[in-house]
């Protein structure tokens, strides 16, 4: 009994050794230890002893057992870690390569424009007020004294939708939608997105940006449309900026001005941001026409005000010396990246 046991012991201890996986060793456990294991059969085959023999050889068997428990226990442990160990190293991180890049964003100029445009108007005690982009034809035109056979609608085509709707071609059409529902004293900016059926070329875009402001009150005259626009070209174009009134025609302002201001990058000499003129016009102006006072209900006779329309591109690209408007649409991130 003796020999075979040393037979098994010897067999077992080559095969758990030589086992390669979990899996295998599994097998040799079962193969020895299990109910029907070869070790497990000795201890069955006890009863066939002579009873004096049996404890001893009962110990022997037994002994034989926790030998190869722990034995297979020992091959389990070496084996896992060798698993670690090469998953370890099959999924090594490179540690000095470069990390992917995180774009930041940012602030579109056309954005950083408006925003210092509003704390301008803002510190003069404007409010902003909000209008929609698709508009009727009552607020962008009618009640802005251009009824429907106005010369003055061919500037201003644009993108007509079904239920007499259009996309609003000027920020004004807030003006009628402020004096519909404030009673003066009013002072309102209100900057956004307008629409155009133009040509898209270095100078147009069927989609741009203005920023309307109206003042409505007791006694406002043109000193005080004045002194408002030349304080604002001042604080966007720096303190030596000066500014042309030119006069103008808009059928909702009467008198009306077109706004220039002297070209911040050669002073007024001519130059390739003002194209030789020396000036930049950027806005439209002038004192709101009676009868839109009136369609809003607001009696002329009491009341005057006054009503501005600042191109916010224009102000954008002379600010950034941008020389293509289209740059403002296009958003290349190599653009964008610059402001
Ligand atoms: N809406 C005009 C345009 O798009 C600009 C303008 C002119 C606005 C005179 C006004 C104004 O409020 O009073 O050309």
């Amino acid at each position: 009994m003796k020999e075979k046991l040393e037979a098994i012991k010897a067999a077992a201890k080559s095969a758990v050794s030589a086992a390669a996986g979990e899996k295998e060793i599994e097998e040799l456990r079962v193969k020895y230890l299990g109910k029907k294991g070869e070790l497990t059969a000795m201890l069955k085959q006890m009863g066939s002893l002579a009873p004096e023999e049996r404890p001893a050889a009962g110990q022997l068997v037994n002994e034989a057992k926790q030998w190869l428990e722990s034995l297979i226990a020992q091959k389990k442990e070496e084996l896992k870690s060798k698993a670690t160990e090469l998953k370890l190293k099959a999924e090594t991180i490179d540690i000095t390569m470069p990390g992917k890049e995180v774009a930041a964003g940012g602030l579109h100029p056309i954005n950083i424009v408006v925003n210092d445009m509003i704390d301008i108007f803002q510190s003069m005690g404007f409010d902003v007020v909000d209008g929609p982009e698709v508009e009727t034809d009552y607020y962008n035109f009618e009640c802005l004294n251009v009824p429907a056979d106005h010369p003055a609608r061919d500037m201003q085509d644009t993108f007509y939708l079904a239920d007499g709707l259009l996309l609003r071609t000027q920020t004004s059409a807030a003006q009628i939608r402020t004096m519909e529902n404030r009673r003066p004293p009013i002072h309102a900016i209100c900057p956004g997105r307008v629409f155009r059926a133009d040509e898209v070329d270095a100078t147009h875009s069927p989609v741009f940006h203005q920023l309307e402001g109206l003042v409505v009150d007791k006694g406002i005259t043109m000193c005080d449309l004045k002194g408002v626009l030349e304080q604002f070209a001042k604080e966007i174009y720096g303190s030596d900026t000066k500014v042309r009134f030119r006069p103008s025609f808009f059928p909702f302002t009467e008198p009306s001005v077109e706004v220039d201001v002297s070209c911040s990058e050669c002073g007024g000499k001519g130059c390739r941001v003002c194209k030789g003129a020396g000036w930049i016009e950027i806005l439209g102006a002038g004192m709101v026409h009676p009868n839109v006072l009136r369609c809003c209900g607001i009696d002329p006779d009491v009341y005057s005000g006054f009503a501005f329309g600042i191109g916010i591109d224009r102000i954008t690209t002379t600010r950034y010396k941008i020389s293509d408007i289209r740059l403002l649409f296009e958003n290349d991130k190599r653009f964008l990246e610059q402001f």
